[in-house]
């Protein structure tokens, strides 16, 4: 079903910034497929407040705590092309079809939290916070990919990824055919040498990352924005990598797709969603050698779900790794022998993160 033109104000801002070498409503994710009904349950479509679902829907966001959800900031460009975290917007959230279904939850948003360091000339810091009327606990909450502590890495090149979105599914065809239902593609992380230095003509900065495929076809496009790309953690579980942010084109060769590079700002999407109540206590992490075998224990952190252990070699204390531990409290690993590390603990509660512990120092004999 063609969507009524009457939704393209908004998407045709949304373009603003790329008018010059974006098509006007050109097509959302390219080269994917239906999502399976119900996978993605914390997935949300921003439309205008009161708006019909589907015909008004212009930017994606996930539900990442009860009462917030995460979308790029430049979802929130008013109609004179100014940032507005005021913007009316409800969000519906669960829905996999916005036309047909009525499943999921819609809220209203009460405004915007546009990440302070966000620039419209550079799309450096592409994301948001949109704070919701009523909490949301039916629908569960994304985990983003963490932590802040390792900037620019993750996810890693090569990392196989997951977008989501809303929009036509046809490039080639002059009359766009909007889904109703939601689409998804599965795109590779490419290192940001690969896409850049430039994508259309806004240099690659450590706050964004780039997927797609060197031969094309696979993409999101406008409309997607705000939308996530996520990646599976050890468990399978899915973690929010990135946020569809900008690109040249959509789908085109040697051309690929732009997002923010969530693990950056953790602690900042932390510190403005979370209260104090709802960020764990800290930790104290303990470790034992026996030859090369160490155990590392910690006492449970009042607030927490899980724990990430981070490590990076002694003494030059870099690069910076981590281990989800999950809800475990102790960890046991073989180290190379003669090696050297720093290991300690940040206690989280789903994206409300608690303070780092003591930094333990390990020699292996
Ligand atoms: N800026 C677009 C939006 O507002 C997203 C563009 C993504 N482009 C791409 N080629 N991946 O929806």
């Amino acid at each position: 079903m063609p969507k009524p033109l009457f939704a393209a104000p908004l998407l045709l801002l949304t373009l603003a910034p790329f008018a010059a070498s974006a098509a006007p409503l050109a097509p959302t994710i390219i080269g994917g497929e239906q999502s399976p009904q119900g996978a993605y349950p914390w997935m949300a479509a921003v439309v205008v407040h009161g708006g019909n679902a589907y015909l008004t829907q212009y930017c994606g966001a996930t539900l990442i705590h009860p009462r917030w959800a995460l979308t790029a900031a430049h979802c929130f460009l008013d109609l004179n092309g100014h940032l507005n975290p005021q913007l009316a917007v409800d969000l519906v959230i669960g829905r996999s079809d916005l036309w047909y279904g009525s499943d999921g939850v819609r809220v209203e948003s009460v405004g915007a939290q546009i990440y302070p360091g966000f620039s419209l000339y550079t799309m450096d810091g592409d994301l948001a916070l949109v704070e919701l009327a009523q909490p949301v606990t039916s629908q569960g909450v994304l985990r983003l990919l963490g932590p802040s502590a390792i900037d620019g890495t993750l996810p890693a090149a090569g990392s196989s990824a997951l977008a989501l979105g809303w929009g036509d599914t046809n490039i080639s065809s002059l009359v766009e055919s909007y889904p109703s239902s939601l689409y998804q593609v599965t795109l590779p992380v490419v290192a940001s040498q690969v896409c850049g230095p430039t994508v259309a003509g806004l240099p690659i900065t450590d706050n964004m990352l780039c997927a797609g495929l060197a031969a094309g076809g696979k993409d999101t496009c406008q409309g997607d924005s705000g939308g996530p790309l996520l990646v599976q953690g050890e468990r399978g579980e899915w973690l929010q990598a990135g946020i569809t942010s900008f690109g040249e084109g959509c789908a085109e060769p040697n051309e690929y797709g732009v997002y923010t590079r969530v693990a950056n700002f953790t602690s900042w999407i932390s510190d403005t969603i979370c209260s104090s109540e709802e960020r764990p206590a800290a930790t104290q992490l303990n470790v034992t050698l026996s030859g090369n075998h160490a155990t590392a224990t910690l006492p449970a952190a009042s607030g927490a779900n899980g724990y990430r252990l981070y490590y990076a070699p002694w003494p030059q204390m870099s690069p910076v790794g981590f281990i989800d531990l999950y809800e475990q409290t102790s960890f046991a690993i073989d180290l190379p022998a003669g090696s050297g590390w720093y290991a300690a603990v940040m206690p989280y509660n789903d994206n409300c993160l608690g303070p780092l512990s003591n930094i333990e120092t390990i020699q292996v004999p």
